[in-house]
Parts: structure tokens; sequence; C-alpha cells
């Protein structure tokens, strides 16, 4: 038995069983018992937000051409799930396996679910829209009442970014929201521990933490906490897990927490 616990986060909501960023695998996460659930935003030709991975369609749906090229209504007529091997075949197709989520959506599910979600929204490509994405993101944000973050709130925002200038843009718009610098290689001077920006939390991929382990420790001497992306098997997790790292994100939930469950 130990007082140690990491957060434990639905990488796109848990990609390995279900359609990755698709209300289902949300939810399902959240029935599992994860902490908060991980989401890439991009934006549509028409400004909204829009919860997809890749800049291009053709892995996750059966559309082709890039995100930033389709209006809403367009990616809205796209099936999001068939591809996926967790798609349920043998029932009627139900929208939440395969309909395009956009952040509106999934905030509103999170907040309606009356469940306490951290919420890590990572904003892709800021330097393509310029400083549009993080704008509509703190927009939403405070029409969600999220941007002034309270103790008791039920959702809280986090919002991560490889691009330090994301980062940046979202401290002057909405300074009390959490930030965290992702890492997939060690850009100069991080590897003492120290982000930039305000950014509280580190967040380095798997490999970087094998190829370098003093990294969490320099890290969390920085003051800062490190969410360590994507977690999947047990020689990942266990080392992780030694390095007592304060989030896990992974696209196995179920795996992950019954193992830190049996702790
Ligand atoms: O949680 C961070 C992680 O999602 C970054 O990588 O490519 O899956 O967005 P990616
Ligand atoms: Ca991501």
């Amino acid at each position: 038995m130990s007082d140690y616990r990491p957060l434990v986060f639905a990488h796109r909501g848990g990609a390995d069983a279900l359609p990755e960023h698709t209300l289902a695998a949300y939810m399902r996460a959240l029935d599992e018992g994860v902490d908060g659930l991980e989401c890439d935003v991009r934006l549509t030709r028409d400004g909204h937000l829009v919860c997809v991975h890749d800049g291009r369609l053709g892995r996750t749906s059966n559309g082709r051409g890039r995100v930033s090229a389709k209006t809403l209504a367009e990616l809205d007529s796209l099936d999001f799930g068939s591809w996926h091997p967790g798609y349920p075949v043998d029932e009627e197709p139900l929208p939440e396996f395969s309909r395009l989520l956009t952040l509106d959506r999934l905030l509103a599910a999170v907040r309606d679910s009356g469940r306490d979600v951290k919420l890590l929204i990572e904003t892709k490509h800021p330097s393509r829209y310029g400083a549009e994405v993080e704008r509509r993101l703190v927009k939403l944000l405070r029409r969600y009442d999220l941007a002034e973050p309270k103790p008791d709130d039920r959702v809280q925002v986090t919002v991560m970014s490889f691009a330090a200038l994301a980062l940046r843009r979202v401290r002057a718009q909405a300074p009390r929201v959490p930030t965290v610098y992702l890492l997939e290689i060690l850009p100069p001077g991080i590897g003492r521990g120290r982000l930039p920006f305000g950014a509280r939390i580190a967040g380095p991929g798997v490999g970087l933490v094998r190829s370098r382990p003093g990294l969490v420790p320099a890290i969390r001497a920085a003051g800062h906490q490190a969410y360590v992306w994507t977690v999947n098997d047990d020689a990942d997790l266990d080392m992780v897990l030694e390095h007592r790292v304060d989030g896990v994100i992974t696209d196995r939930p179920r795996f992950v927490l019954d193992r830190i469950n049996a702790l």
C-alpha cells in the first residue's frame, strides 16, 4: 500500500478501446474512473474548435483533405468511428461512436456528466492559425466559466502545447488557467527543469523520460509537476511510476487504473 497515486488521463478519450475523440470514448473513460481526459483541438475553416488529432482527415474518418479546409457542417457529415476495431458493428450505429466532437460539445458533455473531470486541451499548430486557436479557446472557456478556475469547480481545464508561443498566448488572455509544456525532445534549458511562460507542468513523452532519466527529477526539483504521455505498456508504466510522475496519459486507461489501484 502506498500514498502515491498519479492522476490518470485518457489520451484522446482512450484511443485503444474506442474511436479516438468520440463522445463514447470520453464517457467510457469517465465510467472507468479516470481523473481526466486529453483532447487535441484544431480550427475549422469557419472558426470552430474541433477535437481531431491529425491535420488531415484520412486516418480517422471517411473524409479526405485538411481539417482546416473544411467547415463544421462538412465535418459533421463524416464518419469518425467505423474505421476503428472498437466500433460496435453488431448494433445500430450510434452517433456517439462516430460523430465529430467539437470542443464545445465535449465541454457540455463533461459539465453535464456532473463528475469531477480534469480536461487537458492540447492546441495543435499555433503558427499555422496565428493566434486564433488560443483566442477561440479562451473565449469558449469563458463561456463555460472555466477561464477563472476556482478550487471547487468540477471541471478543471489545463491547456497543453508543444509550442511555447501557444502557452504565452494562453497566459496573456487567461493567466490563471494552468498550462503544460509538452516535450518530445529536449529544448535548451529545459534539462534543468525550468519551463517557459509560467507553465506549471512539463509533459515529456515517455521515450524522452526513458532516454533522460534525470529529467523528471529535474522538473520536480524546479517546482513543476510532470505528466508523461503516452504510457501504454507495463515497461513504460513501471518506469514512470518509479519516477513518481504526477500524471499518466494513456490510450489504455483501464489497464493503467488496474495497475495503479493495486499499488
Ligand atoms: O498528451 C500529449 C500527447 O497527446 C502529445 O502527442 O501526438 O498524441 O498529440 P499527440
Ligand atoms: Ca495530444
